[in-house]
């Protein structure tokens, strides 16, 4: 579960002949980090770039190159398709693209594409006309709607000096796409609206009232619930954190321009989890010069926000709404009281005084809490585990309303 989707797992990764085969070495440390095991094969084309040997150390397995040199490790095509997860292609050529799309298998990469049942994931590398080419689109489509999965290149500059859509993806990106294809798409269907960080409430153009809220648990469980198949539009305070992949991301800064955001997709969406940190409170009035250092005191009014969950939720319809309850005191009480005010199916429960929870740390303890009053008390666990426990229950509250909708037919 979580960062341990790779734990265990096998994986081959096929090498093709392009400049970005050195960036496939450090996908194999990756790997091999998180805990994968990985054998690699590569074409005679990608041994050029890249010794062999650079693989074999990095993955501490025998690296295979010739289809008719089977003496040292007894493996051929079909072996190296056999109790394994997932096949990799990083980086793929046109060449090999085209290869797969029409059925050619004359090296042992491609044999071993063929023979292979197991999830294939191809992340394409290559000039930008290349990839822009006809035939080439047409064999990604083609071999998309045979069931193989991409990882699309990234756009920027290439080694061949020009700019533009090609280069092989981000790593994060292909780890990301690696442990999606290991992932259940328990998840697909749904749309998924997450908020995360703080909000800022501006004092005057340069000071701002806000909190220490990182984002972290909210990403989380945007890239998660992506990871298991959700559409998912994550609307984020000021953070500092990478975007989630194939997350729609919206940044906003105050309480009421992520009013507006939640708003607006609020219709679209399925599912609704609020992690961000709203302030509570802003600034009544907004100094349009900054605020001069005079008297010895300085006074700031503050007024209410407007609660965005409790809107929300007050018209939920057949959504699930998902809140969470920060509190240095009286926490499960308070947390109970606030689901069935703002009429939520769940609620999370956040003690700040816990060591290795709340703001701006990896990991979180929260108990979650449903509608029938049950708390469910995890242990400390990294905020993307929390993620999957918090999204399990989603899922449980879809299928009680699948399972009532059914009675009642
Ligand atoms: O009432 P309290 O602020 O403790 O509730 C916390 C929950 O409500 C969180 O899920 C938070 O994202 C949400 N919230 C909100 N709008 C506010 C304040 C909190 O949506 N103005």
């Amino acid at each position: 579960m979580g960062e341990h989707v790779l734990a265990g797992k096998s994986i081959v990764l096929g090498v093709t002949g392009g400049i970005a085969v050195y960036k496939a070495a450090e996908l194999v440390r990756e790997l091999v980090k998180a805990g994968a095991s990985v054998r690699v094969v590569m074409t005679e084309n990608a041994t050029r770039f890249v010794s062999p040997l650079t693989f074999q150390v990095l993955s501490g397995n025998p690296v295979f190159t010739d289809m008719f040199k089977q003496d040292v490790y007894d493996i051929n095509h079909i072996s190296l398709t056999e109790n394994v997860s997932l096949m990799v292609i990083a980086p793929a050529t046109a060449n090999v693209i085209g290869k797969i799309a029409s059925g050619i298998a004359d090296d042992l990469l491609t044999t071993t594409v063929m023979a292979m049942e197991q999830p294939v994931l191809i992340c394409p590398a290559m000039n930008s006309r290349m990839y822009a080419n006809a035939v080439v689109q047409g064999n990604i489509k083609r071999l998309v709607g045979l069931g193989y999965q991409f990882v699309p290149p990234g756009y920027g500059e290439l080694a061949c000096k020009t700019e533009g859509e090609g280069r092989l993806a981000d790593l994060s990106a292909i780890m990301e796409g690696i442990k999606r294809a290991l992932t259940p798409q328990d998840l697909a269907g749904q749309r998924v609206l997450v908020t995360a960080g703080p909000t800022r409430e501006a004092i005057d153009p340069v000071r701002f009232i806000s909190n220490h809220s990182t984002g972290k648990m909210g990403y989380a469980i945007a890239q998660v619930a992506s990871r298991r198949g959700a559409e998912v539009v994550l609307v984020s305070g000021p953070t500092y954190l990478p975007a989630p992949v194939g997350v729609k991301l919206i940044y906003v800064s105050t309480a009421g321009e992520m009013r507006d955001a939640v708003l607006s997709w609020k219709d679209w969406s399925t599912v609704i989890i609020k992690a961000a940190a709203v302030a509570d409170y802003r600034p009544s009035t907004q100094a349009k010069e900054k605020i001069k250092k005079s008297e010895e005191f300085l006074q700031i009014s503050l007024e209410r926000n407007p609660d965005i969950l409790s809107e929300v939720a007050k018209e939920k319809g057949d959504r699930v709404v998902v809140g969470f309850a920060m509190e240095t005191e009286a926490l499960i009480d308070q947390a109970k009281k606030k689901l069935k005010e703002k009429n939520l199916d769940l609620i999370c429960a956040n003690d700040l005084g816990e060591p290795g929870a709340g703001f701006a740390v990896d990991t979180n303890r929260i108990s979650i809490i449903d509608s029938a009053g049950r708390v469910e008390a995890l242990p400390l666990m990294t905020k993307e585990e929390v993620a999957y426990h918090i999204l399990d229950r989603v899922r449980e509250v879809i299928d009680d309303r699948i399972r009532g909708r059914k009675g009642r037919d």
